[in-house]
């Protein structure tokens, strides 16, 4: 016979919100430090935690209750080997990870909106929070030290597929647009040396990427401006590099993304589409889990080069070169007026450069 009773409590632990929350809370705050720190009663440790102490104190009841402190006769807190690693000494930082006011957290708290997901097949973020997830970290300054943080700091993504793979030599300047922190325009300028650059992102990323491109000592040839890509975009450029920016959009504000990118470019600008493809891989629960996650934070993970040149064909563009596809990756070339173009001393014609490419794998 089943034991309803032990599958009930089995679904209540599954689907309670409080321990997460209770945890995180713990990483957003520091508590884990500031017990470190010299300890401390509920009252002192909310005082410099900045906390409303009665409802501190009973957080810290809660997570003494779920073994991360103890307390003593004096009510004073001690770290336990549970706590420790939310110590924001180590690195990586689990705390920084896990903190509500962090770029993964945020991107976790966003799973509570999973029922719009599952209804509308759209991310859930907006539905939570009331606004997409890159608006939200890019315009209020409490994310400003999470993008510090947590920002990437290699280029990722089969990223020498843009990096290398295209013939940068008659580029002048190239904008990287939603280029966030500068990482992939860094690498860009230190292989290609005649190369200017500049990242446009929105305000929070556009600061942070100004400030690595100087620290990078690559100033005299690369800057970043705040701008938004749904708006009209600074012209001049040579090439108008997209590097994993569509997956984060519908096919309608793709196309408008792509509309804003073709007038910056102009007829004689080219426009580089660097699109991530994340299809679905494995089997078991760490791929279902990711398969899920994926769907309920990113709105189109996975497209195809034919599915991106569509986009492309519905802003006015069309293909002039098309580069690597690799499992995650596709690069391919676009102007307005879909001018023949050389690649690595290849004149290829549109027909024959998109012929010689396979497909996406499972595509
Ligand atoms: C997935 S990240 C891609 C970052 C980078 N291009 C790369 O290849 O790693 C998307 C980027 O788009 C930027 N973004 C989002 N909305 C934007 C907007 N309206 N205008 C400009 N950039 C935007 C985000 O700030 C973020 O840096």
């Amino acid at each position: 016979m089943t034991d309803n009773s032990a599958h009930t409590q089995t679904l209540l632990d599954m689907s309670d919100l409080l321990k997460p929350n209770a945890v995180r809370v713990a990483a957003t705050l520091g508590i884990a430090d500031l017990v470190a720190e010299g300890g401390g009663t509920a009252a002192t440790l909310a005082e410099r935690a900045g906390a409303h102490p009665e409802v501190f104190a009973k957080l810290l009841r809660y997570l003494v209750e779920l073994g991360l402190f103890t307390v003593d006769a004096d009510g004073v807190h001690a770290l336990t080997d549970l706590s420790r690693p939310l110590l924001r000494s180590n690195e990586p930082s689990l705390a920084q990870y896990l903190s509500m006011e962090g770029l993964f957290g945020r991107v976790s708290l966003g799973l509570v909106g999973l029922l719009h997901t599952v209804r509308t097949g759209e991310a859930s973020h907006a539905a939570v929070f009331g606004r997409d997830y890159w608006d939200e970290i890019n315009t209020d300054p409490v994310y400003v030290r999470a993008l510090e943080a947590e920002g990437p700091t290699e280029a990722g993504w089969d990223a020498d597929a843009v990096i290398r793979a295209y013939d940068w030599s008659t580029v002048r300047s190239v904008a990287d647009v939603g280029g966030n922190n500068g990482t992939l325009l860094i690498e860009l300028l230190r292989a290609h040396p005649h190369l200017r650059g500049t990242v446009i992102d929105l305000p929070n990323v556009a600061g942070i990427a100004a400030r690595r491109i100087e620290e990078a000592g690559l100033a005299d040839r690369g800057t970043a401006v705040a701008a938004s890509f749904f708006e009209e975009l600074p012209k001049g450029h040579d090439v108008y590099l997209l590097s994993g920016i569509l997956a984060d959009w519908s096919d309608e504000k793709s196309v408008a993304i792509l509309r804003r990118v073709a007038e910056a470019a102009g007829p004689d600008g080219r426009v580089l589409l660097a699109e991530i493809n994340l299809p679905e891989m494995g089997t078991g629960l760490a791929a279902a889990d990711t398969a899920l996650r994926v769907a309920a934070t990113v709105p189109v993970p996975a497209r195809t080069v034919e599915a991106v040149r569509d986009l492309a064909d519905r802003a006015g563009l069309t293909p002039t070169w098309q580069g690597p596809v690799t499992p995650v990756r596709s690069v391919v070339e676009f102007s307005q007026a879909g001018v023949e173009l050389s690649q690595a001393g290849v004149e290829l014609s549109p027909a024959v450069a998109l012929d010689r490419v396979p497909e996406v794998a499972g595509a």
